[in-house]
């Protein structure tokens, strides 16, 4: 078969992208390996930032958003047993919205399936070729081959896409700690989400509905969710983001998982005719809550820049990857920042050099919520940097 654009992967990246292009009037096909219902069972992140809820109304997908996202004025940021708040509308006149990836991948398949989207799960053996070639094509296991002008990578970070391009190279590190996530049957028991800063380890607290909250811990790498008994959780949860006069309401727990953490940027998103979006070309710890959100500014430039293709004009294509990874480092620089001061470095392992490590970062605390310019710089960069 023929199509203009062939999307490798369905997550939000793909699925988002695939909406653009139908607006644009530019056919595609989405190919994905995972079963539909895996790929809506996936849980993973839940703030989006005030430009992705822009992209999704400006598209006309922001319906169920709209009546379920929790639109939030700020964060709090805890530490030394006290609790500071931070006015994203005061700061930058800007919000966030809660709203699950979930709840968004749900609804970006619904709008395909109501489009007649030619999106196919549980394609084995997706393999691109000819990518520097002016006539590419993707093969599958199936014996299928199709044609197309562009080939997008936005299959995420274990992908085939990213090794397809020849010499690519990465900047990356990971992090000793990963976060131990929960969803539980409770109401939040905070208004905006809480970032805490504890001895034992950092914690947060966040929600996906007035009756669902999502909690997570920072654990070591090497744990498993064998490790920790749902009265183990609550407890730690009790322990890192308990404050006078505050109750943190506990519930039963119906997801757990653990997410190691790392950060990763591909030197390039381009090769030819292919084009990288979202995890495939970057990863972040999720610390800044900007793995979805980078997705969806990749998609939005790209999708922009693949519709100027086809209606003659290059210019946009040819500056896609330049401009998404420019954007790109300032986002890492943002969640590698928020991700150092706000966990236990517990592998640094003189003692004194970790009392001092987690002394400067109280100070740093200190400093971030209590100089607005300092506030300020937070919370544009958690509202989300343009794009
Ligand atoms: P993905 O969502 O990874 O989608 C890629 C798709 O491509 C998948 O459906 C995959 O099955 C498919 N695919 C892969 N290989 C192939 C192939 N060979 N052929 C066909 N299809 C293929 N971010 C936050 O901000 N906060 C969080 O709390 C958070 N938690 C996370 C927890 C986990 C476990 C993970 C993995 C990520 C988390 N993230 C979080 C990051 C955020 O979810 C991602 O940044 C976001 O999903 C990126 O979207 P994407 O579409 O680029 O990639
Ligand atoms: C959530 C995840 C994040 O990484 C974050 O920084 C904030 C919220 C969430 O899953 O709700």
């Amino acid at each position: 078969m023929r199509t203009q654009v062939a999307i490798i992967g369905a997550g939000p990246a793909g699925l988002l992208l695939g909406h653009i292009l139908r607006r644009a009037g530019v056919d595609f096909v989405l190919l994905e390996q995972k079963s539909r219902e895996y790929v809506l069972g996936r849980v993973r992140a839940g703030v989006l930032e005030q430009g992705s809820v822009d992209i999704l109304r400006e598209l006309g997908l922001d319906a169920d958003l709209a009546e379920r996202g929790l639109t939030h004025h700020g964060i709090h940021l805890q530490f030394a047993g006290q609790r500071h708040h931070l006015d994203f509308v005061d700061l930058v006149g800007r919000t966030v919205t809660v709203y699950g990836q979930q709840a968004l991948v749900r609804h970006l398949l619904a709008e395909h399936d109501r489009a007649g989207s030619d999106i196919r799960f549980e394609t084995a053996g997706v393999d691109p070729h000819g990518l520097d070639t002016d006539t590419p094509f993707v093969t599958t296991d199936a014996g299928e081959r199709i044609d197309c002008e562009i080939v997008v990578g936005a299959d995420g970070y274990h992908g085939v896409c990213r090794p397809a391009i020849p010499g690519i190279q990465a900047l990356e590190r990971s992090y000793p700690y990963a976060w131990l996530g929960i969803m539980a049957e409770v109401a939040p028991s905070t208004d905006d989400l809480i970032y805490a800063l504890h001895p034992e380890g950092f914690a947060m607290h966040s929600m996906r509905s007035p009756e669902v909250s999502r909690l997570y811990l920072q654990v070591d790498p090497d744990e498993s969710v064998d490790d920790w008994s749902d009265a183990r959780i609550w407890e730690a949860l009790q322990t890192r983001l308990g404050v006078p006069g505050w109750t943190l309401h506990e519930g039963e727990i119906t997801e757990k998982s653990i997410t190691p953490m790392r950060s990763f940027v591909a030197s390039t998103l381009e090769y030819g005719r292919l084009f990288l979006a979202g995890d495939a070309g970057h990863i972040v710890p999720p610390t800044g809550a900007k793995g979805l959100n980078s997705a969806i500014a990749d998609v939005a430039l790209l999708g922009r820049a693949l519709a100027a293709h086809f209606g003659g004009d290059d210019a946009p294509l040819k500056g896609y990857s330049n401009s998404a990874l420019a954007r790109q480092w300032k986002v890492q620089q943002f969640s590698q920042w928020m991700t150092e001061m706000l966990h236990v470095h517990r592998e640094v392992s003189d003692p004194s050099a970790r009392a001092f490590r987690y002394r400067s970062q109280l100070g740093q605390l200190e400093y971030t919520t209590g100089s607005r310019n300092a506030q300020a710089a937070l919370a544009e960069q958690y509202a989300g940097l343009p794009f």
